[in-house]
């Protein structure tokens, strides 16, 4: 059986490697800033992903020191490190999936948009690579500020001719990561079971978890609920303040990036049902891009899901939310229609 075969200790290296390609099919993923803070640990965690078969990992230096790392792993994927600009191309060509960790993260007392100026450009160009080497991959953007890279990468694409907004994610599981782990401290359950989608964008106010829609349902109080809202919307700036100086969340990132990368790659694969919340191009508000939750297939979004029922308090959130959110997207559009 499968089963018995993987457990098999003596061939458990060949075997699995073998197991994995009869199993699933063959798919390139690409991490662009794979040498950073998140990027190593993202390598290694997508390394250990048996969907994956080819991964490869680009960034200006650093690249082939953590790929001969990570390539000495004994998983199904086989890995390549590209460094500088010359070898962009040849690290996207093929790829199915793009993780996007590359920019600067923040310093103690820095918004997410105070990093707009560097990453904007190195999410622009990225982007312009991505058009032209691999246009029909799906794209998992991590730079900050997301509210406002996804806008530049959609009008990149547009631009070059090749957007589908169907292949365009920004990555907001870190925040869906955090509602659940203080939801579950706060609830008392178990953690595993715990569901909360987080809507709305990925900085400060337009977080917003529904903790309304928390499973398994508890009696928290308005004031519990209103400190973990605040907590979650707080929880990178938490982070950042810890590491006084040294960057923002780097470990918490990898893991969140490693669960939606592999939910887009269980979509591609034409697994039924996989649903993860991520900011996307969206009508469920009068916004044109929105983070909601997502049914992922074959072409990337397959349903783009509603909001559902929202408590008073999530409804003024979600008021409140609007003008910063609009003009981080819009910020975006115009920097990347002017540069
Ligand atoms: P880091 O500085 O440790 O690593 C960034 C890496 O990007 C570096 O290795 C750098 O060489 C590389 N890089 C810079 N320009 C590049 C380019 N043009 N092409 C390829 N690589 C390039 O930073 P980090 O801690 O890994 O954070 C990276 C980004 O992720 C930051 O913008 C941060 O704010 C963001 N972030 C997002 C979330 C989220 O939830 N979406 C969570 C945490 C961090
Ligand atoms: C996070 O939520 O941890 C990231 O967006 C990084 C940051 O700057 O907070």
């Amino acid at each position: 059986s499968l089963a018995r075969r993987t457990s098999n200790a003596g061939t458990s290296y060949l075997t699995r490697r073998g197991l994995a390609s009869e199993s699933a099919p063959d798919r390139k993923v690409a991490i662009l800033g794979a040498a950073g803070g998140i990027g190593q640990p993202l390598s290694l965690l997508m390394k250990l992903n048996p969907l994956v078969s080819r991964l490869a990992l680009y960034d200006i230096a650093g690249t082939p020191g953590v790929a001969a790392d990570v390539s000495h792993i004994n998983t199904r994927s086989e890995v390549l490190g590209f460094a500088g600009e010359e070898q962009l191309g040849k690290a996207l060509e093929g790829a199915d999936v793009v993780i996007i960790p590359a920019g600067v993260p923040r310093k103690p007392g820095m918004t997410r948009d105070d990093l707009f100026n560097i990453n904007a450009g190195i999410v622009k160009s990225l982007c312009t690579a991505i058009a032209k080497y691999c246009p029909h991959a799906l794209i998992n953007m991590i730079s900050n500020p997301v509210n406002s890279t996804v806008p530049i990468a959609s009008e990149v694409f547009k631009k070059a001719g090749t957007y589908d907004e169907k292949r365009l994610f920004g990555v907001t599981t870190l925040d869906v990561v955090r509602a659940k782990t203080f939801y579950a401290g706060k609830a008392k359950v178990n953690v595993a079971d715990v569901n909360v989608p987080v809507v709305g964008g990925h900085a400060g106010i337009t977080i917003l978890p529904l903790f309304s829609q928390a499973t398994p349902s508890a009696n928290l109080s308005g004031e519990e609920i209103e400190a973990l809202t605040k907590r979650t919307q707080d929880g990178g700036t938490e982070v950042v303040e810890a590491k006084a100086g040294k960057g923002s969340a780097t470990l918490s990132m990898a893991y969140a990036g490693a669960i939606f990368a592999d939910a887009c790659l269980k979509g591609l694969n034409g697994v039924p049902d996989v649903v993860e919340c991520s900011f996307v191009q969206s009508t469920v508000t009068d916004l044109p891009f929105f983070a909601s939750k997502v049914r992922l297939g074959k072409n990337g979004v397959e349903e783009v899901l509603g909001l559902g029922a929202l408590s008073d308090y999530e409804k003024q959130g979600l008021e409140a939310l609007k003008p910063e959110l609009k003009s981080s997207i819009e910020k975006g559009i115009k920097f990347a229609n002017a540069n």
